[in-house]
């Protein structure tokens, strides 16, 4: 009888191992994500939800366009890899507007301009390459309303 449970524990832990395993290794991460970075210690303009998943799934982009660690000027991240949130790296929040940077800095620097060179920049050349896709590229299709 004892023996019978110990049996079934153990192999209650182990499938626990198998899916815990699993789940690391297809980790896709989630379907959706409404963005609410804390570099932004007040959001200005209504939240984002990405439609996480249909962005890999339906329009086939791979994780690497989106999700990178880069080392001498490469991206190394692969898919499995850990993802660090785009704030953990893009500190800043909206660059000032003294001094003068360049676009790269920019980006490097500051979440504003990291992330709407990610989601605006890609939409922007879809929509310029094909005028009839349906793609928000502007400030109200992604962000509908302003929050007070
Ligand atoms: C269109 C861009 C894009 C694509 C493609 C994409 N991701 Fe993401 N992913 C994001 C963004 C943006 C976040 C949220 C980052 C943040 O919160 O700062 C995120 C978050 C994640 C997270 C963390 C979720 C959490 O709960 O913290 C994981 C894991 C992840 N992605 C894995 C993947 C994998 C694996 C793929 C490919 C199968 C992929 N992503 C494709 C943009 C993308
Ligand atoms: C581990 C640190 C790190 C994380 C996490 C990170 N970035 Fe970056 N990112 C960088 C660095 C460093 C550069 C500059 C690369 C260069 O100048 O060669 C960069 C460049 C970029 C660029 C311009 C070049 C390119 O690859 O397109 C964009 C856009 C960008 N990041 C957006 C994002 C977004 C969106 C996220 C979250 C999904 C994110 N980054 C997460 C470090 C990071
Ligand atoms: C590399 C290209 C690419 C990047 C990067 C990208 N998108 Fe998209 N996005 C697309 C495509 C393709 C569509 C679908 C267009 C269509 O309807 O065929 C889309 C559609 C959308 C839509 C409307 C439909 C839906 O699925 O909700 C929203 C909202 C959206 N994207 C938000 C974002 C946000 C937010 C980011 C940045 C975190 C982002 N996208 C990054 C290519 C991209
Ligand atoms: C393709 C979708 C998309 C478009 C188009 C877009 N944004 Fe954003 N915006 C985002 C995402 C995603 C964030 C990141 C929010 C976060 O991480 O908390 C963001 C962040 C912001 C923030 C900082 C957070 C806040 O609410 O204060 C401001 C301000 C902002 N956007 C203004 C604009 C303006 C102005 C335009 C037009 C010039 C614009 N956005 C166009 C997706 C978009």
């Amino acid at each position: 009888m004892r023996s019978k449970k110990v049996l079934s524990l153990l192999v209650a832990v182990c499938f626990g191992l198998v899916m815990a395993g699993a789940a690391v290794a297809t980790d896709k991460g989630p379907e959706t994500i409404t963005m609410d970075s804390k570099v932004f210690p007040k959001h200005k303009k209504s939240l984002v939800t990405l439609s996480h998943q249909k962005h890999n799934v339906d329009y086939k982009i791979a994780c690497d366009d989106c999700h990178h660690v880069y080392k001498d000027g490469k991206n190394v991240w692969k898919e499995g890899d850990e993802v660090q949130k785009c704030e953990a790296c893009h500190t800043g929040a909206k660059a000032p507007k003294e001094p003068k940077l360049s676009k790269e800095e920019k980006i490097k620097g500051y979440m504003y301009s990291a992330i709407h060179e990610n989601c605006s920049g890609c939409h922007k050349s879809l929509k310029k390459a094909n005028k009839e896709l349906v793609i928000p590229t502007k400030c109200g299709e992604c962000h509908p309303k302003v929050v007070k």
